[in-house]
């Protein structure tokens, strides 16, 4: 098949699932010569038109895993901002080394139902997002070698076909619910509407965060105060650059607890080609 352009499109708060799909998506454009631009949505002004694709590209489309799924409040979004036109699809999640679970299964049948033709995909284990102590240091070396991989992969399966293959076939199902956070006792963590907090004694009221959040939630006013959903992502409190953001929900600190028992060992990548 022929291929004319690449494109690393993802949304990544707090910035391992742009590491993953620029990685694929260079591995490509290494393979093809072909040029690569990057569509990086995870901020609102992003999100505010929609972007069409056509024959002869090929897309590396990356999203994290939240709560076994894709986050929800992006998935409005991968469903309306995105007009596959035909073009070749490579949808690659991310996991914070508990579990993919049904992202990648979601967001293949998304951009199936987009317009895309899916080829391959993969779920890469990085650093949680809520933990140094789940993934820490990944993705590293070898997993961006795995990314290449993919991409290799991927483009031997297709670069003597005339028509797009069947659409991917991938671990887990697009339609199960989702992951039901547990607390070191075993119980549901509770922690949907906490939001971050503001060590207001070190703040130096930079706006920052407010530039950071992948929501525009926080208030550019007072960025103690909240002027739409806390999703959790971490982006504010890894991005602050004075370490003033924080979460103290009981709930959330359990779950995280929780997390750093039980999900500590070595979680493999998973391609699908
Ligand atoms: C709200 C939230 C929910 C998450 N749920 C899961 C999960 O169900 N399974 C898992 O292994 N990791 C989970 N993670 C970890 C992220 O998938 C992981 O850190 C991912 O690489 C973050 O991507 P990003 O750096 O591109 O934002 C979750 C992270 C957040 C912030």
């Amino acid at each position: 098949m022929k291929i004319n352009k690449i494109y690393a499109v993802y949304w990544s708060a707090s910035g391992n699932t742009k590491k993953i799909a620029e990685k694929v998506a260079e591995g490509f454009a290494a393979i093809t010569g072909c040029p690569k631009e990057t569509i990086d949505f995870t901020l609102p002004a992003a999100r505010e038109k929609n972007y069409e694709f056509k024959e002869g590209d090929l897309v590396v489309f990356g999203t994290p895993t939240y709560a076994g799924k894709t986050p929800n409040k992006v998935l409005p979004y991968l469903k309306s901002g995105f007009v596959g036109g035909g073009a070749l699809a490579v949808p690659v999640v991310t996991f914070g080394n508990r579990s993919f679970d049904n992202s990648l299964a979601e967001l293949a049948a998304v951009l199936e139902a987009d317009g895309f033709h899916t080829i391959a995909g993969g779920a890469f284990a990085c650093r949680h997002a809520f933990s140094d102590k789940l993934a820490d240091g990944r993705p590293s070396a070898e997993d961006l070698a795995e990314c290449e991989l993919l991409a290799e992969k991927a483009y031997n399966k297709i670069k003597d076909l005339d028509v797009a293959p069947e659409p991917i076939k991938v671990d887990g199902d697009a339609d199960a619910p989702y992951y039901v956070p547990k607390g070191t006792d075993g119980q549901p963590a509770k922690f949907l509407k906490a939001t971050v907090r503001t060590d207001e004694e070190i703040c130096s009221g930079c706006g920052d965060c407010v530039e950071l959040c992948p929501m525009g939630s926080i208030d550019p006013m007072d960025v103690t105060k909240h002027i739409g959903p806390c999703i959790k992502c971490q982006a504010c409190v890894r991005g602050c650059p004075t370490g003033a953001k924080y979460f103290d929900d009981a709930a959330f600190i359990s779950h995280v607890a929780m997390l750093e028992m039980n999900f500590t060992d070595r979680k493999e990548n998973t391609l699908f080609v």
